[in-house]
């Protein structure tokens, strides 16, 4: 049914997912492919709200964080992601359903339970690109790029626990990236990786 390419960019905080993704969208525009770029937290007011949230540090009950992050995945599904898929388009999203597994796992929910409700209801990526750094490096540099932005979801142990998840996860269309590299390795290792599995770029 889906006539374009799904791709997730996932990592901790600071595991430098934003900057690869443009560098891949470049790349595979350059290519000339049709690439959509995307991400969760969304723009909509659904993704605005989670965003507040956040930053406020006011956390909520687990179960209701999940069920933010989730409605707002909906409205990203049916309103981007959704139509670029059936209109052949590469979608490039920053974060998507493997980060409510890690995120909302780590603040204890079951996170299989997740992985397996969320592949029931949305689109399966073809392939997601899991940015690994240590969960140390990745609160540092989220600390160092400035205060405010420190929420609920950045805290140094909370992290830790992010990271143990994300691990222990095993999916078949998850390919692990080592993150800690200077950017340009990474992107050719990406670069790589896309070639290889997707016969892209
Ligand atoms: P992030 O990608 O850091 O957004 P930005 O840097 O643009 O503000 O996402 C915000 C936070 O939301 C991040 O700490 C991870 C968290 N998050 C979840 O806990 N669950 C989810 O399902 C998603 C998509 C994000």
């Amino acid at each position: 049914m889906n006539a374009g390419r799904l791709i997730a960019f996932e990592g901790l905080d600071g595991s430098g997912k934003s900057t690869q993704l443009e560098r891949l969208a470049a790349r595979l525009r350059a290519a000339g492919c049709d690439v959509v770029t995307t991400c969760e937290p969304t723009r909509f007011p659904s993704g605005q709200r989670i965003r507040e949230m956040a930053r406020s540090g006011q956390a909520l009950a687990p179960e209701e964080e999940l069920r933010w992050f989730v409605e707002d995945r909906r409205v990203h599904v049916a309103e981007v992601i959704a139509p670029a898929l059936r209109a052949g388009q590469v979608v490039l999203t920053d974060r998507y359903y493997l980060s409510t597994v890690a995120y909302q796992g780590a603040r204890g929910l079951d996170y299989e339970q997740i992985l397996a409700d969320s592949e029931a209801e949305f689109p399966i990526p073809d392939l997601v690109l899991l940015l690994e750094i240590d969960p140390q490096i990745a609160f540092a540099r989220v600390h160092a790029r400035g205060s405010e932005i420190e929420g609920v979801f950045e805290r140094r142990d909370f992290l830790s626990r992010v990271a143990s998840v994300f691990d222990a996860l095993d999916c078949t269309y998850l390919e692990r990236i080592p993150g800690d590299g200077e950017p340009s390795q990474i992107e050719a290792i990406i670069a790589e990786r896309i070639s290889l599995r997707l016969g892209l770029g």
